[in-house]
């Protein structure tokens, strides 16, 4: 028989603002490599329909089930109940729009975050139908692909303190994404150009160095570096226009 797990989660839902707030007691037995996700899961069938929660490929790709696990943010698709203690207590991230319990919207935080940092490759080329592709260097192949893996789960900015005390901060996964179109030769944005999403409070100059965002990432994503390394660049250019 598995261990009798207790759960005690945050319930709200805003479509019923006259119900506040609360926290409510599940039991629970655990089962060989039994997750986060999948306890929600029995928990939703079994014993409540009403609990809300996100996920979607439950192999830590889509970065939707991020939330609180007795105090530290965790994805719910790849933490195993058997690494934590029996008495659980699962909370919403906080900073984004609460959808419901453990639901929240990071979607819009990032299509905000994609627009404010022009995430796409900017050319100074016409469009020529017949150019032939662009080569690469391996090297600036492999640092570009280790700044595109963020899955965009969150967790580093909700953990950040800056973020949570000025919403138009970029956060540790905004200048992450800036930093991989500075390395990327096919992008033409001139240092000024970039200095303007950067050169900030909202930009590097914000952030509080407490350093969470790096021990919260998933992925082990080399935020502290990246962060680094725009600040770097951003205190040269400051310096120069
Ligand atoms: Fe999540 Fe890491 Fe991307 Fe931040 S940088 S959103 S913690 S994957
Ligand atoms: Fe996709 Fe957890 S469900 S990362």
């Amino acid at each position: 028989m598995g261990r009798l797990l207790t759960f005690d989660i945050f319930r709200y839902n805003p479509n019923q603002p006259g119900v506040k707030p609360r926290m409510q007691r599940y039991l629970l037995e655990e089962t060989p490599g039994m997750t986060l996700f999948l306890s929600l899961n029995r928990i939703r069938e079994e014993q409540d329909p009403s609990l809300m929660f996100d996920f979607v490929c439950r192999a830590g790709i889509c970065g939707s089930c991020g939330m609180i696990a007795n105090g530290i943010l965790r994805m719910a698709c790849s933490t195993l109940t058997r690494d934590l203690f029996p008495s659980i207590r699962l909370m919403p991230m906080p900073l984004f729009k609460m959808v419901g319990d453990l639901s929240v919207d990071t979607g819009t935080w990032f299509r905000q975050l994609n627009k404010k940092t022009k995430a796409w490759i900017h050319s100074r080329q016409a469009f020529d139908p017949d150019a032939l592709e662009m080569p690469m260097s391996n090297a600036d192949a492999a640092n570009i692909y280790e700044l595109e893996r963020c899955i965009e789960c969150g967790c580093c900015v909700a953990c950040c303190a800056t973020a949570n005390s000025r919403d138009d901060f970029l956060g540790a996964a905004g200048i992450h994404r800036i930093a991989r179109f500075m390395l990327d030769p096919r992008d033409g944005r001139t240092q000024p150009d970039y200095f303007k999403i950067l050169g900030t409070q909202e930009g590097t100059f914000g952030c509080f160095e407490t350093m969470a965002c790096e021990d919260h990432c998933p992925l082990n994503l080399p935020l502290d570096d990246s962060i680094e390394y725009v600040r770097d660049k951003a205190e040269r250019m400051g310096k120069k226009y």
